[in-house]
């Protein structure tokens, strides 16, 4: 071509560019067109609940607020007890081991012996406990604690009971237990910590001054617990778990109510009544599980964050391809399964209600979902529709009006519930946002028992925040037949080798705990959810753009939830049809990042945190950006 042509082309070329480029920019921004008396449906109220399992040191060394570690020998049955040592000072002598000849109880036939071979009174001896990842100490606290224990010969005198830094040696708390005699006995203690500031690095150490043989089982120390139970639950936690106001919490698991083999699965029986009579169980995340937070302790749970129960039953499988034929060899899994549900509900004139009442708690619990097993579609055996079809049947016989929930699609009877779980990536969640809009009213109701969008480690980032947001603006649209939905997992502890499973929505050490970008999202979806699905379009196109509106109908609050999972800022129309009233003053809660990677850590642990804000321009029809990277909940009054 002629340079001059090649030239007046080429400017054709741009002013066409150009001219595409500048109607983009002008271009009207999509609309958000909400009818508001177009109700397409009931949100159901339990859509936001809690899932939880023993994993990432959720309980033990996490929920669970005991502090000493391997309390009860149980972790392993060498002569050298995991996380125990012994203490000596100046001259002092001493050794220990394990003995499996004594302990105190049938469920705790073990001790550890410590024998002192010299000791006085200001060089005592004795063993010490490191805690799960040390202990921790806030000033002015009380703990406590107790421990079995017996004497050759109760010559052994006084036993000093103290927490001391680890660096500084400095004694944080101390006190003693008079004496001990020569059968098993519980001795209990009250540690009282002064000024010092909060800290980590501590052990308990429990000495005497005198030479001679002592055995020890079952040490506990506990901090003040939420609502000051007794054997209760990390208070900070528990904070965390209320702001999300959960209606519901699955437990036991989760591969934890499995276990790797059969006789390894989360057997209710053995996790109830005094602490020295659960023999504690190896948990399919490699390590043991104390069982201190056991079946009643789970229920109580609820009774404090006013959750209901979703009672996982253990069905006859097993990780390891084990499991149980139908027929007569799954009759005793089904007796245990009944036997727990008449833990839970029957009063007190029932064997196992009776048994709740002498543990503590007469009252009953509600409850209504039963899930039997999980995620069962793993079992190779194909065995578990029969297995479920024998469950239902059985529970339904005498528990006509509970729920049941399949893990997996079943032929032979219909359950009432599907548990359905996705773990995906943001990108897989943006795609299949509208996953439940086509699915069959007419069939069971679905429970989203455990999702996740896994990016960032060990708490997820802020894409998996966008993507968890834009997932739940979809559960939200579809939350008639979405009955329920839990997050997995929900802990975990960040210390080196306290995390099995990486992107987990609360992450905690000794001392501290903070909520990830994603815990965050859910605490604004789960605080602005309504009772009515509204109709709501886009109208025009935004890539990466997710939204869901409900309504309070007792109050006419219109709930906003949108996501922008762009690096750039989202103008919106957004009008709202049908209304003659529009409160101009509305609010806004903010939660955005200027990348997607930016993340809370247990160092920066409110770098995202919601910001709230207001609008002052809310009418029939307005406009609205959204920030690059950004989840809102927008909460309007209109009539
Ligand atoms: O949430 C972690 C694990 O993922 C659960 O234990 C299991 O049910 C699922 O596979």
């Amino acid at each position: 071509m002629h340079p001059a042509r090649r030239s007046q082309a080429l400017c054709l070329l741009v002013a066409l560019l150009l001219s595409a480029v500048v109607r983009a920019g002008a271009a009207e921004p999509p609309t958000l067109s909400i009818d508001i008396h177009q109700v397409k449906g009931k949100v159901s109220p339990m859509l936001y609940g809690l899932m939880t399992e023993e994993i990432n040191y959720s309980y033990d060394g996490g929920l669970y607020a005991e502090l000493l570690r391997n309390r009860a020998f149980q972790d392993n049955r060498r002569s050298q007890p995991f996380h125990w040592f012994v203490y000596e000072s100046g001259n002092s002598d001493a050794s220990m081991t394990m003995d499996t000849s004594t302990g105190p109880s049938r469920a705790l036939p073990l001790s550890l012996a410590l024998t002192i071979r010299s000791a006085t009174t200001a060089e005592p001896a004795g063993i010490s406990n490191e805690g799960f990842w040390g202990i921790p100490v806030r000033p002015h606290t009380v703990y406590q604690g107790s421990f079995y224990a017996k004497a050759a010969d109760p010559s052994i005198g006084p036993i000093a009971v103290r927490l001391i830094d680890n660096d500084t040696a400095r004694v944080l708390a101390s006190t003693t237990v008079p004496t001990l005699g020569s059968d098993w006995k519980q001795y209990s203690f009250t540690l009282h910590s002064g000024l010092s500031p909060p800290s980590a690095n501590n052990r308990l150490v429990l000495s005497a001054g005198r030479p001679g043989k002592l055995w020890f089982s079952l040490v506990s120390l506990f901090p003040p617990t939420y609502h000051d139970r007794a054997n209760g639950n990390r208070i900070d936690l528990m904070e965390m778990l209320a702001a999300l106001h959960p209606a519901f919490l699955r437990f036991p698991g989760g591969n934890y109510l499995e276990g790797n083999h059969i006789d390894e699965r989360f057997l209710w029986e053995k996790t109830i009544g005094s602490l020295v009579d659960r023999p504690t169980h190896p948990s399919p995340w490699n390590y043991l599980s104390s069982d201190g937070l056991g079946l009643l302790e789970f229920l109580e749970w609820c009774e404090d964050l006013k959750m209901e129960p979703v009672l996982g039953v253990y069905a006859g499988y097993s990780l390891r391809q084990e499991y149980v034929q139908p027929g007569k060899d799954l009759e005793p899994f089904i007796a245990e399964a009944l036997d727990e549900i008449e833990y839970v509900t029957g009063s007190t004139s029932t064997p196992w209600g009776a048994e709740r009442a002498r543990d503590g708690h007469a009252a009953p619990f509600h409850l209504t979902y039963v899930e039997i097993g999980n995620e069962d579609n793993h079992d190779g055996s194909g065995t578990y529709d029969g297995r479920f079809a024998q469950f239902y049947k059985a529970i339904k016989a005498k528990y006509p009006d509970l729920q049941l929930i399949a893990t997996t699609p079943v032929k032979s009877v219909s359950p009432d519930v599907i548990d359905d779980h996705f773990y995906h990536s943001a990108s897989q969640f943006f795609d299949d946002v509208d996953h439940y809009d086509k699915t069959d009213r007419q069939g069971p109701k679905i429970f989203v028992g455990e999702w996740a969008t896994r990016e960032g480690s060990p708490t997820p980032n802020f894409n998996a925040a966008l993507g968890d947001a834009a997932w739940m603006t979809g559960m939200e649209r579809n939350s008639d037949i979405i009955l329920m939905s839990c997050y997995a997992p929900l802990f975990v502890n960040v210390n080196p080798g306290g995390m099995q499973w990486e992107s987990d929505l609360i992450g905690y050490d000794t001392l501290d705990s903070y909520g990830s970008p994603s815990y965050y999202a859910q605490v604004m979806f789960s605080n602005h959810v309504g009772d009515q699905i509204l109709d709501a379009r886009l109208e025009g196109t935004a890539l990466r753009f997710f939204y869901s509106v409900t309504r309070d109908s007792r109050d006419g609050k219109l709930y906003l939830k949108m996501v922008n999972a762009t690096a750039s800022p989202r103008p919106l129309t957004i009008r709202l049809n049908g209304v003659s009233q529009v409160n101009k003053n509305g609010q806004i809660i903010s939660l955005s990042a200027s990348t997607t990677q930016a993340t809370n850590t247990i160092l920066d642990p409110t770098r995202i945190v919601p910001k709230e804000s207001t609008i002052t321009n809310a009418a029939t029809q307005f406009s609205h950006t959204l920030p690059p990277y950004s989840i809102q909940v927008m909460e309007l009054e209109a009539r």
